[in-house]
């Protein structure tokens, strides 16, 4: 979702605000801004659409000495990106950036409207500045308006405000989307709403819980609990290289994560694998005891692991699993029994509707468990147990490496649970390992294949809609497929399991409809084969992937032969993630920053 930098310091102060919020621009990007205060006097500026026009705006101004600035890079929840609704948002002297929803915003709007303040911004997040401005006529000084501000905000937030009587003062509070104070050596403070932005600029920083907020200035950061306690400041190390991800050659972050997933997935494996089981060190074995289902939430391409998990945990493990969608899960008045391990699933661990769903079942008593690829996230702090999947990180939109590692990390924790429970063949196990440790060369991505797949993209840019149809792990793929298609292409494609074909969408079958079918050999290969000659009949196009021949398809997309399902699911996944991605390069899309999309999604 949005991206919000701060700071505090000597250096010049717009430089560091931009290159916190690049850092942070794949979360948001339909328009950005950045207000700086020195010697009681602002500078704003605001722009909208990328960061890049921001930094055109702003290209003849410096700062000498000691400033304080805030930024945000914005994805719109209310109001349209113009430049007025872009942040910071101005009071009379304050400025204010805000990731999240104020969800009272349009009855304290009313309230403040009511009584002559003026609203410039169609924007939940206007309200806080004036409410903040409304607050100080009365109040003793800025923090006391600022704390009676947040008292009367509801919904989530992370927030960071100046106020130009405050010179050397950064407001903020965190409640329900994160928020990061970094310091250093030198003596300057730094906020941000991921680490992302602090990473090599910082060597220590501290988490805030929610309900915390403060106030940090050139003397230091003065942090209190929702109780209105003061919290000593409790700083953990930041890792100091800047693993920012850099394009390398490659024209968009996707295709270098596409790449990538070969690496990643050794690491991803790494230590994990022992000859005859799978042992994850972080997992203390107690967690599963007692434990007789597991229901995995997600939200987004996540879910769609933790849907390929409920086939594998099943069928290996023999314990029941259920799927739920986060989004879903929160409100439909869930029945949980207290033999139930929740387990979450994220690649960023901010997602706020499966951190929410996180915390219904804690506060229900269930043991919790989070496969996530960020470290220090909201979900991996506030879960009895993690795994990370080490995909590092991820920039595109789009995701493909997070999931690959997630559906690795599945795979082999539903192997682990097989182990513990005695409920696959320890040859089976072993057989298993062995498939895993090949996946780094499985999804290496040859360049033939991706010729082909070039190519052959030019041939599925119109049509008036694609169908990704699959079985068994390959269903959840072709939902898969299907998201990476529509999220950077805007075709409209749907994901549906083969066999479901003929009870409705192949009423819609002609040529002008695409459909990707994915045929493995090693799973249900004659049904699914069947279900796509249903199609071929009534003359879709079809556009097969298979290592068997298959003379009923329009283009065929030959994988590999190989050994197991599994192994052909990893290789498919590599050609729908190119597929999708070439069709979009063609349609002239910006593949790494898709239409109204956003990587993190902090709000409900
Ligand atoms: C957004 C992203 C998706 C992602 C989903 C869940 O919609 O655009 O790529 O799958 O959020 O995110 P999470 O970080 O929880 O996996």
């Amino acid at each position: 979702m949005c991206g919000i930098v701060g700071y505090i310091g000597v250096k010049p102060v717009k430089q560091i605000l931009i290159d916190g919020l690049r850092e942070l621009e794949y979360r948001g990007y339909d328009s950005a801004g950045i207000a700086v205060l020195q010697n009681n006097t602002f500078s704003l500026f605001k722009a909208v659409g990328k960061l890049v026009n921001l930094e055109e705006k702003a290209k003849n101004f410096e700062t000498e000495g000691f400033s304080i600035g805030i930024g945000h890079t914005r994805w719109a929840t209310h109001g349209k990106p113009t430049e007025l609704n872009a942040h910071p948002h101005l009071g009379e002297n304050s400025y204010v950036v805000h990731n999240g929803i104020i969800e009272n915003y349009q009855e304290l709007k009313a309230s403040l409207m009511a009584q002559g303040v003026q609203f410039l911004s169609q924007t939940d997040t206007e309200v806080i500045v004036h409410l903040f401005e409304h607050h100080l006529k009365t109040a003793s000084d800025a923090f006391d308006a600022f704390k009676k501000t947040l008292v009367q905000l509801e919904g989530a937030y992370a927030i960071l405000l100046i106020n130009s009587n405050e010179s050397g003062t950064i407001f903020f509070a965190k409640h329900g989307s994160p928020m990061i104070i970094g310091r250093n050596e030198a003596g300057e403070i730094l906020f941000g709403s991921s680490d992302a932005a602090l990473i090599g600029k910082c060597h220590e920083v501290i988490y805030l819980e929610d309900g915390h907020y403060g106030y940090g200035s050139a003397k230091g950061i003065s942090l209190f609990d929702q109780n209105h306690q003061p919290v000593a400041l409790r700083f953990s190390p930041l890792a100091e290289n800047k693993l920012s991800a850099q394009k390398e050659g490659y024209r968009f972050f996707m295709e270098k994560e596409i790449y990538e997933q070969s690496r990643v997935l050794a690491d991803t494996l790494m230590g994990r694998l022992r000859d005859e089981s799978v042992y994850f060190e972080e997992i203390d074995p107690e967690l599963f005891q007692g434990i007789n289902e597991i229901k995995l939430c997600a939200c987004g391409t996540s879910y769609h692991a933790a849907m390929v998990a409920s086939y594998l945990f099943e069928r290996h493990a023999k314990i029941k699993t259920s799927v739920e969608i986060a989004s879903e899960f929160r409100y439909r008045e869930p029945f949980l029994t207290q033999d139930t391990l929740f387990v979450v699933i994220s690649q960023s661990g901010e997602t706020a509707d499966t951190l929410e769903s996180l915390k219904m079942a804690k506060k229900f008593g269930l043991k919790t468990m989070v496969i996530c690829n960020v470290d220090n996230s909201s979900m991996v702090r506030l879960a009895d147990a993690s795994i990370l999947t080490r995909a590092g990180i991820e920039k595109g939109v789009a995701s493909t490496k997070a999931f690959a590692t997630q559906v690795c990390v599945l795979w082999m924790l539903s192997l682990s649970l097989a182990g513990e429970r005695h409920t696959l063949e320890a040859s089976e196990i072993q057989n298993q390992i062995h498939l895993l440790r090949t996946l780094p060369s499985t999804v290496t991505v040859d360049s033939a294949l991706h010729e082909q797949l070039r190519r052959l993209s030019k041939r599925y840019l119109h049509g008036h809609g694609f169908f990704f149809i699959g079985r068994d792990v390959f269903f959840p793929l072709a939902l898969e497929g299907a998201l990476k298609l529509k999220e950077i292409s805007y075709l409209h494609a749907e994901g549906y399991p083969s066999g479901e074909m003929k009870h409705g969408p192949i009423a819609l079958a002609d040529p002008k409809l695409f459909t990707i079918a994915l045929l493995p050999q090693h799973k249900l290969y004659d049904k699914t084969k069947s279900n796509i000659e249903e199609l071929s009949a009534r003359d879709s196009t079809i556009c097969s992937i298979s290592p068997l021949d298959f003379d009923k398809a329009d283009d065929h997309i030959r994988t590999k032969p190989s050994e197991h399902y599994m192994c052909e699911f990893f290789e498919m996944m590599v050609v729908l993630q190119l597929l999708s991605m070439e069709i979009a390069i063609r349609l002239g899309n910006d593949v790494d920053m898709p239409r109204n999309l956003a990587k993190s999604v902090t709000v409900e």
